[in-house]
């Protein structure tokens, strides 16, 4: 993914709109597409049509990016978003939050399905992510020639998820009456979940919730200066112990039950944006 390539792409979307700005991007991910529902939308542009743009192949994801606005601000969204599972390679799955950057967006707004390690945490709950382990994936989404556009060689990752973001988001669940969780997301390759024997391992490692997502985004949306704020909603619980077969139908309606709540989690994160 050079430079040129990115430009590519992200003049493509800006000659769809010209006067069109925004400063915070978002990723919808399994089962919580319909923020999406919530933006105004200004235009819509499926990922086929896009130059260079990966086309997404879950078909619960629907493969498009949409300009709107959103609690009053203007978003670039991505509604859907590609895994290393898959079968694309690292740089693919960050691709679009290069194009974000190159189309000047400053915010990135994630969220996933994981499963939940903390024996404190229910099905449908939320846990904003506070940091998170990136050492099983197969490669860094950094590998690779660095352009001076990318950002530093060596970025640090001291406090990748933006801790004003962390707070806010807390306050805001406190506000809404919903259980505020916060926590540590290990990213896996995926697609097949864990074995009892590996939560046992990622919670031994300081495993709040595991997922399949997320990490490589956020890795290169910190290189290139982006503030992160994730959010996980936990859709089955990964305890050893108790471990119960995971049915793929229950994850989507786990994810779907706490669509409100993270919906509204988003939108006033979005309004506090100055
Ligand atoms: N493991 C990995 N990814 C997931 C899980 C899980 O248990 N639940 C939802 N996504």
């Amino acid at each position: 993914m050079t430079p040129e390539i990115i430009r590519e792409t992200s003049e493509f979307i800006q000659n769809q709109l010209p006067d069109f700005e925004a400063k915070i991007g978002i990723i919808l991910g399994t089962g919580l597409g319909h923020l999406a529902q919530e933006i105004e939308v200004l235009c819509e542009i499926p990922y086929h049509v896009l130059p260079h743009f990966p086309i997404s192949t879950v078909e619960t994801h629907s493969g498009k990016l949409i300009l709107g606005t959103l609690g009053g601000k203007s978003v670039i969204c991505l509604q859907g978003r590609f895994h290393y599972y898959e079968g694309y390679s690292m740089q693919e799955v960050t691709f679009p939050i290069r194009v974000l950057h190159s189309l000047g967006v400053k915010y990135l707004f994630v969220s996933n399905a994981a499963g939940g390690l903390n024996p404190v945490f229910n099905i449908s709950d939320l846990m904003i992510i506070e940091d998170h382990v990136a050492l099983f994936l197969p490669e860094s989404p950094l590998r690779g020639k660095n352009p001076a556009s990318f950002g530093p060689r060596f970025p640090d990752m001291s406090q990748p998820y933006d801790l004003e973001l962390i707070n806010q988001g807390k306050a805001i669940l406190k506000e809404l009456g919903v259980t505020v969780h916060s926590g540590v997301y290990t990213s896996v390759q995926g697609p097949q979940l864990e074995t009892k024997a590996e939560y046992r391992l990622l919670r031994q490692l300081g495993t709040d919730a595991v997922g399949m997502s997320t990490v490589p985004e956020v890795i290169v949306a910190h290189q290139v200066g982006m503030k992160v704020f994730a959010c996980s909603v936990i859709t089955d619980l990964c305890f050893p112990e108790t471990l119960k077969e995971a049915k793929f139908e229950e994850i989507l309606a786990a994810a779907a039950q706490a669509e409100p709540s993270l919906t509204q989690l988003f939108i006033r994160l979005i309004q506090q944006i100055s």
